[in-house]
């Protein structure tokens, strides 16, 4: 089989991890992200794999769009002509050629990369419009954005305050909030700014805040997502100090990753686990927007009467 990266060198090596990688990819021009592809995956996916949204200029007009039962095609010219942005959860449990694609994107990583080990990996496909945005967030796992087809502008900036909060990590972590945090224009004077074309990729460092702006064309993007014995050791932090905080009313002291403190968060993340307060305070996602091609934007909001939720 075709290797994925084209060359992964000593400099990429040293930085990743803790820095922003740029790597080159031979994705771009494979038949599994055709249109037709893509259709016939649009339709075989479950439908709690697929979180389709919307968003006008700003963050209020964000929301989750209904497929409403529209072929593949379908959704494709309302993403073509529209304001639409879909992402395929875990593709890789839907088409094996998925997953054998993330076998091998790691198999190659962790080959170049002393200590490298990873676990819980997970493929996302996304396919979003002309103009569409993702506005500024992060994720919990170690996180990569792979450009297939397209252009789109992606802002990274620093984990760390005042970009990124260590409550906005916790609350996160814990479910407790959607990735969104705060966010301030000037923000984007302290970041790093890439233009993707298609084979381009791109690792940043672990709860990087980014944001994402198409350029005028249809993107079609691979996300990848991963986690590392030290990412599970830094959520179970997170978790434990954000029951800390929350839920005892005690200021955590430490953010250390190792030593009696942070087990005793490993334990307190453990136990308020296995009670099952987890599941109870998961975010649920309520689709306030239905899939229409012939609509503005592609798209028609839903009464809120008629509204369902999705509990993800
Ligand atoms: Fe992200």
């Amino acid at each position: 089989m075709q290797q994925v990266f084209e060359d992964i060198d000593q400099r990429q090596i040293k930085l990743w991890g803790g820095h922003t990688v740029a790597l080159r990819h031979t994705l771009a021009n494979r038949e599994m992200f055709s249109d037709e592809s893509l259709a016939a995956l649009i339709e075989n996916i479950d439908p709690r794999h697929m979180d389709i949204s919307t968003m006008g200029d700003d963050v209020t007009t964000w929301g989750h769009v209904d497929r409403a039962g529209h072929s593949g095609a379908t959704v494709l010219e309302a993403i073509r002509d529209g304001r639409i942005w879909l992402n395929m959860m875990a593709i890789e449990k839907v088409d094996p050629r998925f997953s054998e694609l993330l076998e091998q994107m790691y198999s190659e990583l962790e080959g170049a990369l002393p200590d490298f080990r990873t676990f819980k990996r997970k493929l996302g496909l996304l396919i979003s419009s002309p103009g569409a945005k993702v506005f500024y967030h992060f994720d919990v796992p170690g996180q990569a954005l792979w450009q297939i087809r397209g252009r789109k502008k992606i802002w990274i900036y620093p984990p760390s305050e005042p970009f990124l909060s260590p409550t906005n990590v916790e609350n996160v972590a814990r479910s407790l909030d959607k990735e969104d945090v705060p966010y301030e224009p000037w923000f984007d004077d302290h970041s790093q700014a890439y233009d993707l074309e298609p084979g381009d990729m791109l690792h940043w460092a672990l709860n990087g805040p980014h944001r994402v702006e198409n350029h005028d064309v249809l993107n079609v993007s691979l996300t990848t997502e991963h986690w590392t014995s030290e990412i599970r050791r830094s959520y179970a932090m997170n978790y434990g100090n954000g029951i800390l905080r929350r839920e005892l009313h005690w200021r955590p002291r430490t953010r250390a990753m190792s030593g009696p403190a942070f087990w005793a968060k490993a334990g307190l993340t453990a136990a308020w686990r296995a009670t099952g307060m987890q599941r109870k305070q998961s975010y649920k996602r309520v689709l306030s927007y239905r899939i229409d091609p012939d609509a503005e934007l592609g798209r028609a909001l839903i009464d809120e009467k008629d509204r369902t939720a999705v509990t993800i």
